[in-house]
């Protein structure tokens, strides 16, 4: 693919390309010398923007960081169209992260090089999926997987990422949320299309006993219209060592973090926290994609 801008691009042979490539890469990673990599980020970042520096780096290239909007000529009023015109003569591949919907997209009919949507708004956020994808993998397995995501549905961009991408290996999903946070319409319309195996719940107790892995996320607070409707929600779906007594020895807790209170430290410690190893996991899976967007022998 040219450009990476929702999961919904990646077929199972796609993820399972990238994932097998992730699993030795390190070991000997092929030599991109010569290229270098733009960071656009115009939203806070700590893993993704890290974890694609550290990838370029690991790959012997090299990045260029706009900075933050602030320090940017965005501030004086330049648009996202001729900010990646304009960068797309510095770099030989483009990471964007906008607070925008469809920032991505739009960006990238703007570019001939390679563009990764690092999250666009409440969108999409593909390339967290593939390393989320490989986390589970390596923990849980693909096949036969029994997913239960929690939290922000509607707001939360890795969580309509990770749905599309595991209808490609038939997972039965479990989506628990609030009301007001159910996945959006578009969401749960394209679940449907792709035939995946879909349930809905408000209460988290319903179904734990049977996941085999738990995947939850924050309540995107800088995306409420309204700090009251926030507040409603904010602090529920909370777990601790406690909710999870019910749950099997071997559940599988993700969190593409950051957490806020979702995840009580007590979790931390236990043989079911991966949280932090699938933060790690980006930067072999940023490495195998990097090196087949730009060219690499394993395209
Ligand atoms: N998971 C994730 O996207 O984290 P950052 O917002 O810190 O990049």
């Amino acid at each position: 693919h040219d450009h990476l801008i929702s999961a919904k691009q990646l077929s199972r042979d796609d993820i399972e390309a990238v994932l097998d490539r992730a699993a030795t890469i390190a070991d000997d990673p092929p030599d991109h010398g010569d290229a270098i990599l733009a960071l656009l980020f115009f939203e806070p970042s700590t893993r993704t923007k890290m974890s694609f520096d550290t990838a370029m780096k690991r790959l012997g290239g090299t990045t260029v960081d706009m900075g933050s909007v602030e320090a940017s000529s965005i501030k004086k009023g330049e648009t996202l169209a001729d900010t990646v015109r304009v960068v797309e003569g510095y770099a030989d591949a483009i990471v964007l992260r906008h607070p925008s919907e469809g920032a991505a997209k739009m960006a990238s009919e703007f570019v001939d090089v390679p563009l990764i949507n690092a999250g666009d708004g409440a969108g999409q956020h593909p390339t967290q999926t593939l390393l989320d994808l490989y986390t589970i993998r390596e923990n849980a397995g693909l096949d036969d997987l029994t997913i239960g995501i929690m939290g922000d549905l509607k707001y939360g961009r890795t969580v309509h990422s990770l749905a599309s991408a595991l209808t490609n290996f038939d997972a039965r999903q479990h989506f628990v949320s609030p009301e007001s946070l159910r996945l959006p319409r578009s969401v749960r319309y394209d679940l449907h299309e792709a035939g995946a195996k879909v349930r809905e719940h408000t209460d988290l107790e319903e179904v734990l006993p049977a996941l085999d892995v738990l995947y939850v996320t924050r309540i995107q607070r800088e995306r409420f219209p309204d700090e009251n409707e926030y507040r409603a929600v904010a602090g529920q779906y909370r777990i601790d060592e406690g909710t999870l007594a019910a749950a099997r020895d071997d559940l599988v807790v993700m969190h593409p973090l950051p957490r806020v209170d979702e995840i009580s430290a007590d979790v931390d410690d236990t043989t079911r926290a991966k949280y932090f190893e699938q933060a790690h996991n980006g930067v072999p899976v940023r490495m195998a994609l990097l090196d087949a967007m730009l060219g690499g022998d394993d395209r």
